[in-house]
């Protein structure tokens, strides 16, 4: 402690030097970096721009070792330089003008983890930090070959977002600290690294080595490395996946180049060069994650029908909404999320018509309107209130589904034409840069209410920004072809058996609706009759799956239990995870199943995963 007075004085200048000269040091940047509640960085005081990545990965221990060179931005020379850091060990500091730097490590906190002071020297352009991760590094899922497709070999990716990068690598983790990056990856020989990044191969020297000159948000560097082959989609994009599931993904993803085409020609040209997806072991936390130049995905969308891939509209939609124009902070996290289901949607209406993202449409803001039901006020409002929360605290379909919602209510209100020009100035106007709610209502005034008075007097931008609920002005879909669902649904109740019931040519999205629609008690003779119709046991559609296996929950349906067992053991996305356990927590004996399945599956699950569900079974390890 004795060792980190002198920081902690240095720290306490810089800070009142900075109250002192704050304006002028401002004026040397266009605007300062917002404050981020979720960071312990002061980047408007000492700013990380590039860092270069040294790891060797250890299968055996399941760490990464190595060191991580951080670029230095100083507009306040007197300061620190403090880092966001999660349980890794930091063995030495050194700085660029030669020799070790004082640092100091504090104590962690539940949500935001350790903050890394670390005292510079003046002439200081960069530090290097010598570290390890340990067994508490939340990114990083290193998996058992038996949990691959293969099953010979380990395999390991990250999941950086929100707050998690800071468990692999310690560096200003802010989405408002933008940063571009070099990485040096060494693996075992069989295995291949790939990266959020441009690939540079493998050196003689045997390690891999990644180059993203673009600046984005710490929580999009990302690295999964396993045995993994490749297929071309188009000149520009392509698939990695294990050697046994890379046909399959690229026949399903092969519409990826078509939908970077639809995006180009409504939001303006994609700014990454390649875009390639991953298809990661079922454990994947999220459906997908859009990492830039490299989606990350689950292989639960391999549905064999592509009913699936709105995922990869979505995740490619990100690369104009959130890696280009980023959301500040997280409370901002519904400028990513909302654009980019709005976004979503259009590509899937160019692709595959209107009459499919209707089904969508409907179906997402159902799921919405039934979460909502069961969310607090705060969790319902899109510019939302964290404070000291942790960012997950707030995920749901709000952000997602209430802030499409809210885009769709403007674009209805000014017409298409005027909102996508409106749109398209927004991300070439903000490339590459942070921003925050209010740039965006700021933005929004100016160049589009300002000359569209009727539309401005017709939106309440405080209802639908700053208070819970859904205004009564968000659009609403009715899609034909779920209304044939609901038709048949209406014979069903009035005795046509489930094996007449028209179902001729029913997609995914219909089978959804049906299983959402139907009465929320059915008995063991309505679920036997049904499956042995539509073979819903039997699905291999996840979603389907999903929902299915809360209704065997539910009627306590036997039949299902061997399917119910082996999904839950070998799916690891939270979204489908989540409601089956939540239907089985509802009764003792349900609780008591689901304790027994949990203590065999929670190893599999990523740390996204049995974070939400520890809390929801009242799981203690
Ligand atoms: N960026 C998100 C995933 C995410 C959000 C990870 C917040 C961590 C914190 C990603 O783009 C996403 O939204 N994925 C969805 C799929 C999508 C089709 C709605 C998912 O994983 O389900
Ligand atoms: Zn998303």
């Amino acid at each position: 402690m004795s060792l980190f007075r002198p920081l902690l004085a240095l720290a306490l200048c810089g800070a009142l030097l900075s109250a002192c000269h704050g304006p002028a040091l401002r004026l040397a940047r266009t605007s300062p970096i917002p404050m981020d509640e979720h960071s312990y960085a002061e980047p408007n005081r000492v700013r990380v721009r590039h860092l270069h990545l040294n790891l060797t990965l250890d299968f055996e221990a399941r760490r990464a070792e190595g060191a991580v060179r951080l670029e230095l931005v100083r507009d306040d020379p007197n300061a620190a330089l403090a880092l966001d850091t999660h349980a890794l060990e930091i063995l030495s500091v050194t700085g660029s003008s030669g020799g070790a730097r004082l640092f100091h490590l504090a104590p962690p906190d539940p949500v935001k983890g350790s903050a890394l002071l670390i005292q510079l020297q003046p002439k200081d352009s960069a530090v290097t930090v010598r570290y390890r991760t340990t067994e508490g590094a939340q990114a990083m899922q290193w998996l058992a070959p038996e949990q691959t497709a293969g099953g010979r070999h380990p395999f390991l990716f990250t999941q950086g977002q929100s707050i998690l990068t800071r468990s692999w690598i310690p560096l200003q983790d802010s989405p408002g600290v933008r940063v571009t990056y070099e990485a040096e990856i060494r693996a075992p020989r069989a295995l291949t690294p790939v990266m959020s990044a441009e690939q540079l191969g493998r050196g003689e020297d045997g390690a891999w080595r990644f180059r993203m000159p673009q600046a984005i948000p710490p929580y999009l560097i990302a690295l999964a490395c396993g045995e993994l082959e490749f297929r071309e989609i188009s000149n520009r994009s392509g698939v990695w996946a294990e050697p046994n599931v890379v046909q399959a993904a690229r026949d399903e993803l092969v519409d990826t180049e078509v939908m970077i085409q639809h995006a180009e020609a409504l939001f303006g040209p994609y700014r990454w060069g390649r875009y390639d997806l991953i298809v990661l072991p079922p454990s994947f936390p999220f459906g997908g994650m859009e990492n830039p130049r490299l989606t990350f995905a689950t292989p639960t969308i391999l549905a064999g029908d592509k009913s699936l891939v709105g995922l990869v509209a979505h995740e490619l939609a990100h690369s104009w909404s959130g890696n280009l124009v980023t959301n500040a902070t997280w409370r901002d996290f519904w400028l990513n999320e909302g654009f980019t289901v709005y976004f979503e949607q259009r590509i899937m209406e160019q692709l595959y018509g209107l009459e499919r993202t209707e089904m969508e449409k409907q179906l997402a803001r159902a799921e919405l309107e039934r979460e909502m039901a069961e969310l607090e006020p705060w969790q319902q409002v899109l510019h939302v209130e964290l404070g000291a929360r942790h960012p997950d605290d707030a995920f749901s379909h709000v952000p997602y589904e209430k802030g499409a919602l809210f885009l769709r209510r403007l674009e209805q209100l000014v017409g298409r034409d005027a909102f996508d020009q409106f749109l398209r100035g927004w991300f070439d106007g903000h490339a590459f840069r942070s921003v925050t709610t209010a740039d965006f209502l700021a933005y929004l005034e100016r160049e589009l209410l300002a000359s569209h008075p009727d539309a401005a007097k017709a939106l309440d931008l405080q209802r639908w920004l700053r208070e819970p609920g859904l205004p009564s002005d968000a659009p609403r879909v009715q899609s034909t072809l779920l209304a044939a669902v609901d038709a048949q649904i209406e014979r069903w109740k009035a005795g046509t058996p489930p094996a007449q019931l028209d179902t001729r040519g029913w997609v995914t999205q219909q089978w959804l609706r049906l299983l959402e629609a139907l009465p929320h008690e059915l008995t063991t003779e309505q679920l036997t009759a049904l499956d042995r119709a539509f073979g819903f046991t039997a699905s291999g559609n996840s979603e389907i799956s999903c929902v299915w296996l809360v209704r065997a929950v539910r009627a306590d349906y036997a039949p299902a239990n061997p399917r119910l067992q082996s999904f839950l053991m070998n799916v690891g996305r939270r979204k489908l995870l989540k409601p089956i356990y939540a239907e089985l927590a509802k009764t003792p004996q349900g609780l008591r199943r689901a304790h027994e399945i949990y203590a065999q599956a929670r190893s599999r699950y990523h740390a996204v995963s049995t974070g939400t569900l520890d809390k929801l079974l009242g799981w203690k390890s």
